[in-house]
């Protein structure tokens, strides 16, 4: 076999449909910076989120919302060039959409453009249809977000389940559907009914990506400071932590400090 045949091949939106077909998990994380990036795509995941979650986890604030469209474009381009084999979606922030479509697909150019991302999401169902139709009539990927939508914390209140009632469950289904007919490639549901978020997976021919979502999705995706454990406030239900990395750092950092303190570093061999 040539070296060319054993390079894992890049990660497309027509790779992820097949692999619905195949009925072949996804594995999705987020990540926010170069480094991490190329960690995560080196170890194989299909897909790189450069969530909106940046505002939380990178930058300490208590919503989503505040991250602008710079800062996100800043995040995705510093993915990007981490990365070699994942698709790279990025979020539309908080205020760079919900206006009309025309400003919906200038802010999605601008993520095309400025970060070399491979497609963006957006968070919404039927309220946004039309400037999902337009970003894609330009020939850029949408991935769709239902369920919890973090950007619409102040119209909900909570950050608890959603469609638990049936009005809400039945909407959800509609928009999803609405989704997929607009042209989006893929669809993450957040913080559903497992039976839920399983009959949207079985009715939509596009993956569909969950968290808090349950098993009988086509694929999870995580946080990544949250399933490492960096972030170690954090425990929902559907977490499961990897690593308690929130502990390995501070211990690291304790011994350095000790190790200066003492005057132990920098030792003979660790000087010019
Ligand atoms: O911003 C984010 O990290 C997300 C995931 C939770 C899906 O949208």
């Amino acid at each position: 076999m040539s070296v060319a045949n054993q390079r894992p091949k890049k990660v497309t939106t027509h790779v992820l449909s097949e692999m619905k077909m195949k009925g072949e998990k996804i594995a999705m994380l987020t990540a926010y910076d170069y480094s991490m990036a190329h960690i995560v795509d080196g170890a194989g995941v299909d897909v790189i989120l450069v969530g909106d979650s940046a505002s939380n986890v990178m930058a300490g604030w208590e919503t989503t919302l505040p991250i602008t469209l710079d800062q996100m474009i800043y995040h995705g381009a510093s993915v990007v060039r981490g990365v070699k084999t994942a698709l790279v979606v990025v979020d539309l922030p908080f205020g760079s959409y919900q206006g009309n479509s025309k400003e919906a697909l200038s802010s999605s150019i601008r993520i095309m453009k400025e970060t070399a991302a491979d497609s963006v999401k957006m968070e919404g169902g039927e309220e946004v249809i039309e400037s999902v139709k337009r970003i894609i009539s330009a020939g850029i990927p949408v991935m769709g977000h239902l369920g919890l939508t973090p950007q619409s914390i102040h119209k909900f209140g909570t950050y608890t389940v959603r469609a638990r009632q049936e009005e809400e469950a039945q909407k959800l289904i509609r928009d999803s559907h609405l989704l997929q007919e607009a042209g989006c490639f893929a669809l993450v549901l957040e913080k559903i009914p497992a039976a839920l978020a399983e009959k949207v997976a079985n009715e939509l021919t596009i993956p569909v990506i969950g968290i808090g979502a349950g098993g009988g999705v086509d694929g999870q995706v995580l946080v990544l400071h949250d399933m490492l454990g960096i972030n170690h406030e954090f425990s929902p239900r559907f977490l499961r932590r990897y690593h308690n990395l929130f502990a390995e750092i501070s211990g690291a950092v304790g011994n350095y400090i000790e190790d200066v303190k003492s005057r132990d570093f920098p030792n003979e061999r660790e000087q010019y």
